[in-house]
């Protein structure tokens, strides 16, 4: 269950976008309505918002909502009677912190990599010198066309913060990689941009090479079956990112998640627990220190059929799945870590800190990070999260209910003090 928007700014980092100003890019496509519930989180939060529209974008959701939701009159046109100044876009530019394109179709991504300026939206775009954020919603096939994938390419290698859609269910019919990503993920974003320059947190782990896991495993039965679990990776995503942005190199290697890549980071996906076992095997080894945050399986089936198990008979007898536990990736990083940091997470429901602590002890690492499924907001389905830190010191740290990227910079800030 994906927490409504609406009550997640309330463990937002409120203070982060408070104040700052902020520039909202609406284009045409049907994810425009989703534009009213980033106004809210970034007006609740204490920010300013002005929208520039382009004509499609108001087709899909109104200027008075827009405005209403604002506090502030949309811009979309170059030239109307109702502009403060014949350069509006100008002064609009010069008035925003951060600009967010949300939703960005195929049409203004295209026409922003190419240096087009032919309406309120596009002018505003090439005017506009400061941190941009761009959210593309779109049909799967136009995603994967090669010109938006080239568009796209020029823009990251510009320094746009892309935020990658997110795959399912789309507004035409077709399933795939398109939808543009929840509100409050883009909110995060923007959030985690004004957090490191609020906290000036600079290049502490420059030159550190850090290994991340995220994400489930998936145990194969048969060729259309397996064993998986509930973890989003938001949280193994999170610390890479955070990561990487105080200077660390970062391999990530996740589990099938449909999480946006973190900017940056050298992202490899497996499926398996045997695959996460053997790529770590040889990174570890590479690495300063690691953070394991995958849920990985404990167990998987002795043998995965080649043929799909079928339904026996008409009486559908029991079937009996035998299963064999996975290797223990972060144990075996324990035995050989030298004088490597090494950080893993336990999620428990009774005994908690109890059990943590023997984790942290029997697999030899520097600290442990706990999460309780008893504590509300916390675990796989939540964009929040209530950590507690245990380290080989016996030292314990409890940590308020956070969002998953405030959380992140909690236990980097851990990883810092074993590290550094
Ligand atoms: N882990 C791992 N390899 C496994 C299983 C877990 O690397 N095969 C790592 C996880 O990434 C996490 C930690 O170990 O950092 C979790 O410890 P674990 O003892 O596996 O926790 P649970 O799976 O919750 O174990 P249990 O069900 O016994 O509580």
């Amino acid at each position: 269950m994906e927490v409504f928007p609406y009550r997640l700014f309330l463990y937002k980092s409120v203070h982060l976008v408070e104040g700052k100003k902020v520039i909202l890019g609406v284009s045409g496509g049907i994810a425009a309505y989703k534009a009213a519930f980033l106004i809210r989180l970034f007006k609740k939060a204490g920010a300013e918002v002005r929208v520039v529209a382009t004509r499609n974008a108001l087709e899909f959701i109104t200027k008075v909502s827009l405005e209403s939701l604002s506090g502030n009159r949309v811009y979309d046109e170059v030239f109307s009677p109702s502009n403060d100044y014949s350069t509006e876009h100008i002064a609009l530019c010069e008035w925003g912190d951060v600009f967010v394109l949300a939703p960005a179709t195929a049409n203004i991504i295209g026409k922003l990599a190419s240096g087009i300026a032919d309406d309120a939206l596009s002018t505003s775009l090439l005017a506009f010198n400061r941190q941009l954020f761009v959210a593309p919603a779109m049909n799967c096939n136009m995603y994967e066309h090669f010109s938006v994938k080239r568009n796209l390419r020029i823009l990251k290698d510009n320094g746009v913060d892309l935020i990658e859609p997110a795959e399912g269910y789309l507004a035409c019919g077709w399933e795939g990689k398109g939808r543009m990503q929840e509100p409050d993920l883009i909110f995060d974003r923007v959030s985690a941009f004004f957090r490191g320059i609020n906290e000036g947190k600079g290049n502490a782990l420059a030159g550190k090479r850090i290994l991340v896991t995220a994400g489930p495993t998936y145990e194969d039965i048969d060729p259309v079956r397996y064993i998986g679990n509930n973890s989003s990776g938001r949280m193994g995503y999170a610390i890479a990112a955070e990561l990487q942005s105080r200077g660390a190199k970062v391999d990530l290697v996740s589990g099938p998640v449909s999480v946006a890549p973190p900017e940056n980071v050298e992202l490899t996906y497996v499926r398996s627990s045997e695959q996460m076992h053997d790529l770590c095997m040889k990174l570890f080894p590479l690495c300063d220190a690691a953070i394991m945050a995958a849920a990985v399986a404990d167990y998987k089936a002795e043998k995965a059929r080649q043929e799909k198990i079928k339904k026996s008979g008409k009486t559908r007898d029991k079937l009996t799945l035998e299963l064999v536990p996975t290797k223990d990736i972060l144990a075996e990083m324990g035995r050989s870590k030298g004088s490597r940091v090494l950080a893993g997470f336990a999620l428990e429901t009774d005994n908690e800190e109890e059990n943590a602590r023997s984790k942290l002890q029997s697999k030899r690492l520097d600290f442990i990070v706990l999460n309780s499924l008893n504590d509300k907001g916390a675990g796989f389905s939540y964009s929040t999260n209530k950590i507690t830190i245990l380290d080989n010191k016996g030292e314990v740290f409890r940590y308020p209910l956070k969002s998953k990227e405030e959380a992140a910079a909690d236990i980097v800030d851990k990883l810092e003090k074993h590290l550094l």
